[in-house]
């Protein structure tokens, strides 16, 4: 029997709340005896920080390495500055192990409602490609003359063709796997550089896939589409941190911020590092403690990793539990005008899977 290492990091905050609880339902998965899966906690985030002013080991990325997935919650609390918290850890990971495409649904559940009128699951289905190793976020820059009232700070964006060629590609792919349409996200009014070479590129790759209809949106016109036009959206790639906003607006879209879910993968064959799975919410601190996160990101996020693992039938089977407990209804965190914890959320959820 197939057996899967899963590396988890619940991070901080509402992330040590949400990986037990997606945890638990993982396990019920595996419960069907087709594959097992272990797992293998590391207790990295911002209270290591504070004992070893580090967020992870220095060989932390080859403790990672070995395994077949990385299960993450967030990253981050008010007591670490962010940039240091984020970067030491989470991209850290993203980057050293050039997971480049991050994917990340956006739909509606059985029984949720979108804050859009009039819209629901028929009109509402989008997958985003973000890039995630490069562009916005790539780190380059500086500053000088802190503090003083002549202050420089320089933050450079690092487009390359290859990094911006390789996710596009990868975003023409899955429209190919869809309703065959492409949204990418510029700005290229304004950024006459990175983002001239990526409408460029955008040309050049759909010249390969002639079945699949491209539109090229400027960011700010498409965050507008989103909201009054989400049918007309399938798949959308954007940089870094177009993609980053839009996202977080997509899981406003599916109702919480507590249902978006994502994976980040290397798609190549010899990727260099194993894949990792998280949610696209953070680590909430205004409810953290408290047992009322809603766990359906972290669930779904883990039927994505059975899904890339090469386990599609329980990636299935858990979001057939997940819809099957939304659906319902009976079972609700706050986020979604209920009452029960992030717990009971997840038993319903494995419940379903042991039937
Ligand atoms: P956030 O996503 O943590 O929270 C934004 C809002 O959404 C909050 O009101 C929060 O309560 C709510 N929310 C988020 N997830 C929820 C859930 N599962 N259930 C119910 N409500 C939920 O974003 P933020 O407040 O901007 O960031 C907080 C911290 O998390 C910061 O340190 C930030 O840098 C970090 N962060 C980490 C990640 C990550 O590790 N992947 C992602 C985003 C933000
Ligand atoms: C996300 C988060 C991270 C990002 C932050 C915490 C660095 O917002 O995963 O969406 O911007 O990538
Ligand atoms: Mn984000």
């Amino acid at each position: 029997m197939k057996t899967y290492r899963i590396a988890l990091i619940p991070g901080d905050g509402i992330g040590k709340e949400v990986v037990p609880a997606g945890t638990k339902v993982l396990k019920a998965a595996a419960g069907a005896g087709e594959f097992a899966l272990t797992f293998e906690q590391f207790d990295w985030g911002c209270e290591n920080y504070l004992r070893t002013v580090r967020m992870m080991p220095e060989d932390g990325l080859e403790q990672l390495r070995p395994f077949d997935a990385i299960y993450l919650g967030a990253i981050g609390h008010p007591t670490v500055p962010d940039h240091i918290s984020l970067r030491d850890l989470l991209l850290r990971i993203r980057f050293g192990f050039d997971l480049y495409v991050n994917l990340r649904p956006v739909e509606i559940l059985p029984g949720l409602e979108s804050p859009l009128r009039g819209k629901g699951a028929a009109d509402i289905n989008m997958l985003f490609v973000r890039e995630n190793t490069e562009g916005e976020y790539c780190g380059v820059g500086g500053r000088f003359k802190r503090g003083t009232p002549d202050e420089v700070a320089v933050q450079h964006s690092v487009f390359t063709r290859k990094g911006v060629e390789r996710v596009i590609r990868y975003a023409f792919e899955q429209a190919r796997r869809r309703r065959k349409r492409l949204a990418s996200a510029t700005k290229s009014n304004a950024m006459q550089y990175t983002m001239v070479l990526w409408d460029e590129v955008l040309r050049e790759v759909a010249r390969d896939f002639p079945d699949v209809t491209v539109a090229n949106y400027h960011v700010d016109a498409l965050a507008a589409r989103m909201v009054t036009h989400p049918e007309t959206l399938d798949v959308v790639v954007g940089s870094n941190l177009f993609a980053d906003i839009l996202t977080d607006l997509g899981g406003a879209l599916q109702g919480s911020l507590g249902l978006a879910a994502s994976a980040n993968l290397n798609p190549t064959r010899q990727p260099t590092g194993p894949p990792m799975f998280e949610p696209v919410h953070g680590s909430a601190p205004d409810i953290e403690g408290r047992g009322i996160a809603n766990p359906i990101a972290a669930i779904w996020t883990a039927a994505l990793m059975m899904e890339h693992l090469g386990e599609p039938a329980a990636g299935a089977r858990i979001m057939e539990a997940l819809k099957a407990v939304t659906g319902e209804g009976r079972v609700r965190t706050p986020d979604l005008g209920g009452r029960n914890t992030t717990e009971e959320f997840a038993a319903a959820v494995a419940e379903k899977l042991a039937a």
